[in-house]
C-alpha cells in the first residue's frame, strides 16, 4: 500500500484547476502585471524606502482626495447610514437590500452625474442603467450578452491590457486588435477596421462589435468626434454592436474635449440604419472619482434585451448597499459634483504637464493628449535595438536600475515598439520629479548628455508623412536652448 502511493504521480496544483481557470487568458504573465509584482516587492516610500520602485503603471487618480474627505467630514450622515439632517437610521434596510437592480436614489444620482460630465448633450435615463462591481464587471457582462465563446470584439491597439482577462478568459470570446500607428497619432481608420473585419473572418471568427476606449487608455487623448461617426457607420454597415469604455470621461482636460459615442448616435440623422439599440456604454467611478476600491460600475443601453441580461448577470458582481447610499448622497449634491469635476480636471492637468515637461527637458517625447491619468511615452530612442526585444531590455532596466514601474507598449498590444505608459496622478508631485530625476540620469548615462542629437538621429522616416506627426516630431526635436525656452 504504502509503495503504490509512493508510485503514484503527485498532481500538479495546476492540473487540479478546470482547463478555463488555468488557462492564460487572464494574461498574468504580461509585463504589465509583472510590474507591479516588482513594484509590490520593493516599493518607494520617501523615507522608509526612497530607493524603492516608483509605482507609475498604475492608472489611479489620488489627486482629489482631499475634496471628497470634506465632503465626507461635511456629510456625516451618509458615512453613518441616518437619513440626512440627523434623521433615522437606515441600516436595516441597506443590510437587507438585495434588488439587483440597485438603490433607485443612486441610479438616479449617477444618471445625472454622468449626463454632467457630458455636458448634458447626453441625458441618462436611470432605468437603462445596470450597477455592476466596477467598469471590469461591466464589460464581462457585455461580453457575455453579446458574444458567444469563439465569437470576436475588434479593439483598436494600443489597449488596455486588463481587456485580455475581462473580455476573454471566463467569456471565452476573442479579441482581434485593429492594428493604428504613430503616423496618425494611433487614430483608428476605417482601413484598420476593415483590415481587422477581414483578418477576423479568415480566422473564422464572427465578429460581433467593436470595442473602443474613450478617452483612450493607454493613449490618454479623445476620441475626435469624426473618428466616433466613422466607427458608428462602421457598425451599422456591418449589422454588429459597438461597446465605448468612456470610464475616463470626466478626466479630458482640455480642448478637444470629450465627445460620448451616444452623442454621435444621438446626432445621426435617420438616414442611416439605426443602431441606438447596439451602442452600449461602460462607465464607473475608478478614475473620474478615484474610487476603484468601491467597485462601481456601470453598463448604459437603450437595449431592453441587454438591460435585462446584463442586470440577471450582475448577481455576480453587485454594488453594495452601503456603497450605493454613500455614493447617492454624494453624487446627489450637485454643487459638489461641478466643483470637484472641475478642480479635478485642473488637478490632472497641471501633472500632466509636469510629466510631459519633465520629459521633454530631457529630450523625451509624448503622444500630445488631453485626458487620463497617464501619457504615452514614445523612448524608442532608448533602445539598443529598435524591436520589441530591445523594449523589453529597455523596460527591465527602467523598473530594475531606474527603479520607475512603467508599462511596455507591447503589453498594451501596440505594433511599434518603444511606446511606454507612464502614469502620473498616483503620486505626489514631489514623487513624479523624483522619477523625473532618475529618468534624467539614466538618460544622461545611456546617451552621454547628447540625448537631443540621439533623439534627431532615432526619428522615424515614416512618422513624417502626415501633418500631425510632422507637428509631433518636431514638438520632439528642439536643442536644450529652445526646450528651455519654450517652458
Ligand atoms: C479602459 C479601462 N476599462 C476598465 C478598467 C477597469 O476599471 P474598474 O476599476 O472600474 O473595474 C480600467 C482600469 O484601469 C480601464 O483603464
Amino acid at each position: 500500500m504504502v509503495s503504490q502511493v509512493v508510485a503514484e504521480e503527485k498532481p500538479q496544483p495546476q492540473q487540479l484547476l478546470s482547463k478555463k481557470a488555468g488557462c492564460n487568458s487572464h494574461g498574468q504573465d504580461s509585463s504589465y502585471f509583472l510590474g507591479w509584482q516588482e513594484y509590490e516587492k520593493n516599493p518607494f516610500d520617501p523615507v522608509s524606502n526612497p530607493s524603492g520602485i516608483i509605482q507609475m503603471g498604475l492608472a489611479e487618480n489620488q489627486l482629489s482626495f482631499d475634496l471628497l474627505e470634506e465632503w465626507l467630514e461635511k456629510n456625516p450622515h451618509a458615512l453613518g447610514l441616518r437619513r440626512e439632517g440627523g434623521g433615522s437610521s437606515v441600516f436595516r434596510e441597506l443590510a437587507l437590500f438585495q434588488d439587483y437592480h440597485g438603490l433607485p436614489a443612486f441610479k438616479i444620482a449617477l444618471a445625472r452625474f454622468m449626463s454632467e460630465q457630458r455636458g448634458y448633450k447626453v441625458v441618462f435615463d436611470p432605468s437603462n442603467i445596470v450597477l455592476t462591481a466596477g467598469a471590469t464587471s461591466a464589460n464581462e457582462a457585455l461580453m457575455f450578452c453579446l458574444a458567444d465563446h469563439g465569437d470576436a470584439f475588434l479593439i483598436p491597439t494600443p489597449y488596455y491590457p486588463g481587456f485580455d482577462r475581462d473580455l476573454k478568459w471566463r467569456t471565452g470570446a476573442e479579441i482581434v486588435p485593429v492594428h493604428c500607428t504613430s503616423a496618425n497619432g494611433f487614430r483608428v481608420t476605417r482601413a484598420a477596421l476593415d483590415d481587422a473585419y477581414r483578418r477576423a473572418q479568415k480566422r473564422r471568427l464572427r465578429v460581433k462589435g467593436v470595442l473602443i476606449t474613450n478617452p483612450s487608455n493607454p493613449l490618454g487623448t479623445t476620441s475626435p468626434r469624426a473618428d466616433l461617426e466613422m466607427l458608428v457607420d462602421f457598425v451599422a454597415a456591418k449589422g454588429i454592436h459597438l461597446i465605448s469604455d468612456e470610464i475616463y470621461a470626466g478626466t479630458a482636460f482640455a480642448e478637444p474635449g470629450f465627445v460620448s459615442a451616444l452623442e454621435v448616435v444621438a446626432g445621426r440623422d435617420g438616414g442611416g440604419a439605426d443602431v441606438s439599440d447596439r451602442v452600449h456604454v461602460v462607465y464607473s467611478l475608478s478614475k473620474d472619482l478615484g474610487l476603484p476600491g468601491f467597485r462601481v460600475g456601470a453598463i448604459y443601453s437603450t437595449n431592453a434585451a441587454v438591460v435585462s441580461a446584463a442586470t440577471k448577470m450582475s448577481s455576480f458582481g453587485l454594488v453594495s448597499s452601503q456603497t450605493q447610499y454613500l455614493l447617492a448622497a454624494l453624487l446627489g449634491d450637485k454643487d459638489f459634483t461641478r466643483s470637484y469635476v472641475a478642480e479635478n480636471k485642473r488637478r490632472i492637468k497641471e501633472r500632466h504637464d509636469q510629466l510631459v515637461d519633465g520629459l521633454r527637458e530631457i529630450g523625451i517625447g509624448c503622444l500630445p493628449s488631453n485626458a487620463g491619468l497617464f501619457c504615452w511615452v514614445d523612448m524608442s530612442h532608448l533602445m539598443r535595438s529598435r524591436s520589441f526585444a530591445g523594449e523589453m531590455e529597455l523596460w527591465k532596466k527602467v523598473v530594475f536600475e531606474v527603479g520607475l514601474n512603467i508599462s511596455p507598449g507591447s503589453s498594451c498590444h501596440c505594433r511599434e515598439a518603444g511606446w511606454f505608459r507612464v502614469c502620473f496622478a498616483n503620486m505626489s508631485a514631489k514623487t513624479l520629479d523624483v522619477a523625473m530625476q532618475r529618468l534624467r540620469s539614466f538618460v544622461d548615462s545611456t546617451t552621454g548628455g547628447d540625448n537631443a542629437a540621439l533623439r534627431r538621429a532615432a526619428v522615424p522616416v515614416r512618422s513624417i508623412s502626415c501633418p500631425l506627426a510632422i507637428k509631433w516630431a518636431l514638438r520632439l526635436t528642439p536643442s536644450i536652448a529652445d526646450r528651455k525656452a519654450e517652458r
